[in-house]
């Protein structure tokens, strides 16, 4: 039987390291659907989304992801190669933001989602895994946590990964990429009305991730 588990949130709130995590333990694979809206952004470039649709959905139909392994293991891959390292930039992520306004995109991405999650159990993270792409998922997770927090966490994690970047800039890159992913017309980020609600702010990631487990217990996998 295929589970499926989803993560929705804001940027900077902890989701990439939670599904990581969770999906070890549960022994399922992870799908980073941000990951797939960063790699089409960056194959299109700067100011895609303000290209005719009619001349994006011949190049959408080029791209094929697909996801192999399992937990922290588990890898996207774009037409048969791993995602590049540089989609992981805030500004990237400011362009997947724009992009994901356009239903075209979004359209695209979602069937190759379901498509993925018909093939296998997953812990689905994104913006819309519990209110769209998932709607009969059994477990559903939207989480969130000060914009003060969420910055720090994504300096941080960008430090992490050898990119430095100015903390007030990621700040204002968030709150344009929230106000964005929050007001869009098509499958706006908000929590699905039978998602469990867990504010991080005051909580580190050991406590979350408890917090996830035993709901997902509670109601077994
Ligand atoms: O989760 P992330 O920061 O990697 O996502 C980058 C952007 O991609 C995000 O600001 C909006 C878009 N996105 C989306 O619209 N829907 C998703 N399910 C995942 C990401």
């Amino acid at each position: 039987m295929i589970t499926i588990v989803t993560l929705d949130g804001p940027a900077g709130v902890g989701k990439t390291t939670l599904a990581t995590r969770l999906a070890d333990l549960l022994g399922i694979a992870y799908l980073d659907t941000g990951a797939m809206f960063r790699s089409v952004a960056f194959a299109f470039g700067d100011g895609a989304w303000e290209r005719p649709v009619d001349q994006l959905v011949p190049e959408l139909n080029r791209l094929d992801f697909d996801l192999e392994g399992v937990g922290k293991n588990s890898e996207l891959l774009l037409n048969g190669y791993p995602l590049s390292p540089q989609i992981r930039t805030e500004e990237v992520g400011l362009w997947a933001s724009h992009l994901g306004r356009i239903p075209v995109v979004r359209d695209f991405l979602r069937r190759n989602q379901q498509a993925i999650g018909r093939m296998t159990s997953l812990v689905a993270e994104g913006r819309d895994m519990g209110s769209v792409v998932f709607p009969d998922a059994k477990h559903k997770f939207f989480l969130d946590a000060s914009i003060d927090v969420r910055a720090k966490r994504r300096f941080s994690q960008l430090k992490a990964m050898g990119m430095e970047e100015d903390l007030e800039r990621i700040r204002a890159q968030i709150r344009i990429r929230d106000d964005q992913d929050r007001n869009r017309v098509v499958a706006p980020l908000k929590p699905a009305p039978d998602a469990v609600m867990v504010d991080t702010s005051a909580l580190d990631v050991d406590r979350v991730l408890e917090k996830l487990v035993e709901h997902i217990k509670e109601r077994g996998l």
